[in-house]
């Protein structure tokens, strides 16, 4: 069995960890740590997680193969001293995910750049070889991970693209912020960040298309709708064409329907899954490349992820503990 901790347990994404790890044929959890609350039972904070036997812990000692970092970003180049090299690491927040200069330029300057080069970016589907071999996982952010799927295939295509993401609340975390109370929150459609999104950084890492983010909070607990537009002159057949590299993925769905109310993706039908449901559409009028892409932030988007790139480490079929199929209707 794999012995498993999750540190910053009492969040949004360590919530989601655990449920995920406690469901894994190969998992053991050891540890689940909160400063808050500490000495509590798990289902106190997450009550989805009722029955199981586990309570939060403060300490940073704990018997693990591989640790799970679901702090906010910042905090993991703070805390990462008191984990490196006792077990494999896989870090949720955004400290290790970009090289420098881009990190400078979205985040400002790093407290640990000599440690950059030694993460891989836990993008399965691009990276899966290296995953196999990495000590330490930087694990994508929720948006970068809906926008590059979507864009990685047609990246020959188009040197820049506009990208229109629509965000549910989980997506913020748990902790209190006035903009997320429920008569603040309820019924928004919210342009929360116009441009110069922190996940823009990813994309252009990773697919060397300039994306130019406009983010949208709206009125969905779970889950990430990324409408991706570029200019092209060409056909649907070759959209399609470029989109087939994903054809073997475990967990990248091609919605390719002609007809139908759920020809495009949609989060509602990734809900609670592992899955990106990617589609398209050619605007032949306009000479324009449209891509959707459909996330649950929380699983693909977060520790889904996290679990399909913990299987590549440890030797496992990726699919592990990850198979099952959305929960429909949300
Ligand atoms: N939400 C998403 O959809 C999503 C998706 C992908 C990635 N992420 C990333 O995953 C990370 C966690 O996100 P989240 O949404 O779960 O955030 P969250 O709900 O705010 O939870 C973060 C947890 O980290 C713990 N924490 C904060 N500072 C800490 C410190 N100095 N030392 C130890 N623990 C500390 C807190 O627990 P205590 O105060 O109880 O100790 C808190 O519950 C973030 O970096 C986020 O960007 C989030």
């Amino acid at each position: 069995m794999i012995k498993a901790a999750v540190v910053g347990a009492s969040g949004y994404i360590g919530g989601e960890l655990v449920r995920l790890l406690a469901m894994h044929p190969e998992v053991e959890i050891t540890a689940i740590t909160s400063r808050r609350f500490a000495g509590q039972k798990v289902h106190r904070v997450h009550p989805n997680l009722r029955g199981l036997e586990l309570r939060f812990t403060n300490t940073k000692e704990f018997d693990a193969d591989v640790i799970f970092l679901a702090v906010p970003h910042g905090t993991s180049m703070e805390i990462i001293d008191d984990y490196l090299g006792s077990a494999k690491i896989i870090d949720m927040s955004a400290d290790f995910r970009l090289r420098e200069d881009l990190y400078r330029e979205y985040y400002g300057e790093h407290k640990r750049p000599e440690l950059i080069d030694e993460f891989v970016y836990g993008l399965p589907e691009l990276h899966r070889k290296e995953i196999r071999k990495a000590e330490l996982i930087a694990n994508p952010g929720c948006n970068a991970t809906a926008t590059i799927l979507a864009l990685y295939p047609f990246r020959e295509l188009t040197d820049e693209a506009i990208v229109d993401l629509k965000v549910s609340s989980s997506a913020g975390g748990r902790r209190e912020n006035v903009a997320s109370i429920h008569p603040e929150r309820s019924h928004v459609v919210r342009v929360y960040k116009p441009y110069h999104h922190r996940h823009e950084g990813e994309v252009i890492q990773e697919t060397g298309v300039k994306a130019a983010f406009t983010v949208h909070s709206v009125d969905i607990v779970r889950g990430i709708l990324a409408t991706i537009y570029f200019p092209f002159e060409g056909s649907a057949r070759e959209l399609l064409r470029k989109l087939l590299i994903y054809k073997d993925e475990p967990f990248v769905r091609l919605v390719t329907d002609k007809g139908g109310l759920q020809r495009f993706p949609d989060p509602k039908y990734v809900i609670g899954s592992n899955f990106a449901d990617i589609g398209f559409a050619y605007d032949e009028e306009n000479s324009r490349a449209i891509i959707f892409s459909a996330i649950d932030n929380l699983i693909k988007g977060g520790s889904g992820q996290a679990v399909q790139n913990m299987n590549l480490m440890f030797g496992l079929d990726e699919r592990t503990g990850l198979n099952y199929c959305p929960v429909y209707p949300v």
